[in-house]
């Protein structure tokens, strides 16, 4: 059975930053409070479209890989907050990039669907179904975010990134995974206003209310990460010692230290980078994953740890062995067009249009 190595990698950050002190210019909140409770400083807010992002990350990971868009085999999009829901966010960007043989899906685990798009790409490859593929990890939020609730608004920002998947005969890759789902909690982390159920309801799309009970999602996320990365250790009869590097989602830099003591691996070992982005959802993992590679935090034949959580309350870990090439094969000169409005300025666009339009609330 061949593995499935990753081959190329790639990132798409939008350039305007909101920091802390932006936020609480409307909303009731500081900065000491935002860094102590979750390590955030600033986050992205996106001028351009989630597809527009997808489409500069595929580039760059396909000329990381050495491959051309034709070359693709399969493209998975993981994310929640697509452009449109029909058809789907993968064969926006296969068209963008021209990739015209490759198959194209969607998944939606909410803040893992990267990681559970991971799984399913490397288990094609596996299985032979297909010899390479492209897994994106990407959200827009920004245009969706309840940006009069302090609960939410501060934790969560924009971005993307993708990875490229080939067959490899070595023994490389992604060498265990959980998936897991506590759907019993499903509603403590749930955005009302998206999705056919609030539809003649009173609600516009868009306009969100979030039912966010952020002690019980910290609770279940520790919970949830922490067995999901002891069961991958156990299947491949690791200790922590041998991690090189643990690669956590980035929601709140307090539950990355929790899980991190939990897997009894040291912080220094642990990728963070919550303080500069906030929570992207599906993008945390893959742009963390990208910035490690370009900070030479990650060496040929290591053993890399990756672990997520969200609504669903789904949760996941993955063993990886990285591969012989931890530097680029090439650069993409692909990009996003500039950026003319600050990041304040976006949002406070938001909260303007968002202004009055929920006819209902709680419908
Ligand atoms: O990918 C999945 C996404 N979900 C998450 O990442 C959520 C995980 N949970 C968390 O990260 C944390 O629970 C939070 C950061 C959301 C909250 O931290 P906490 O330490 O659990 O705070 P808390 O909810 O207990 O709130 C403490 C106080 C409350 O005031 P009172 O009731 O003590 O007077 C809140 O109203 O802090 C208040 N508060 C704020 N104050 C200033 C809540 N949000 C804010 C805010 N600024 N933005």
């Amino acid at each position: 059975m061949p593995f499935a190595t990753i081959t190329g990698w790639g990132k798409c950050m939008p350039p305007a930053v909101l920091s802390n002190a932006d936020i609480a210019t409307f909303l009731d909140t500081d900065d000491e409070w935002i860094r102590t409770r979750t390590g955030i400083s600033e986050r992205r807010v996106s001028h351009v479209s989630l597809g527009e992002m997808g489409r500069v990350s595929a580039l760059r990971a396909l000329a990381a890989a050495g491959l051309v868009a034709d070359d693709l085999d399969m493209i998975v999009f993981g994310t929640c907050t697509m452009d449109e829901q029909v058809p789907n966010m993968a064969s926006w960007v296969q068209k963008a990039i021209s990739a015209r043989n490759a198959g194209a899906m969607d998944i939606n685990t909410a803040c893992t669907s990267f990681l559970y798009g991971l799984t399913t790409a490397s288990a094609m490859i596996k299985s032979g179904v297909i010899s390479n593929a492209l897994v994106i990890g990407g959200e827009l939020i920004s245009p969706m975010m309840d940006w009069s609730n302090r609960n939410v608004a501060v934790l969560f920002g924009d971005g993307c990134a993708a990875v490229v998947l080939e067959s490899s005969v070595r023994e490389e890759g992604v060498l265990a995974d959980k998936l897991g789902s506590y759907g019993d909690y499903r509603e403590i982390l749930q955005v009302h206003g998206m999705g056919q159920r609030y539809a003649n309801r009173g609600w516009v799309l868009g306009d969100t209310e979030w039912n966010f009970d952020g002690q019980e999602i910290f609770k279940r996320a520790v919970h949830g990460m922490s067995n999901a990365c002891d069961t991958v250790l156990k299947a491949r009869g690791l200790t922590p010692d041998d991690i090189r590097l643990v690669v956590p989602h980035q929601a709140n830099l307090r539950i990355i230290e929790a899980v991190a003591r939990r897997a009894g691996v040291p912080m220094e070992r642990c990728y963070v980078n919550v303080q500069r982005y906030g929570n992207m959802s599906a993008a945390t993992v893959p742009v963390a994953l990208v910035e490690a590679l370009e900070e030479g935090r990650i060496a040929p034949g290591d053993h890399v740890l990756l672990t997520g959580f969200g609504a669903g309350l789904s949760f996941t870990a993955h063993v990886l062995r990285w591969g012989e090439r931890t530097a680029p094969l090439g650069e993409s000169d692909a990009t996003l067009p500039p950026c003319d409005r600050s990041a304040l300025e976006m949002v406070r666009g938001y909260l303007a249009a968002k202004r009055g339009s929920r006819l209902a609330p709680g419908a």
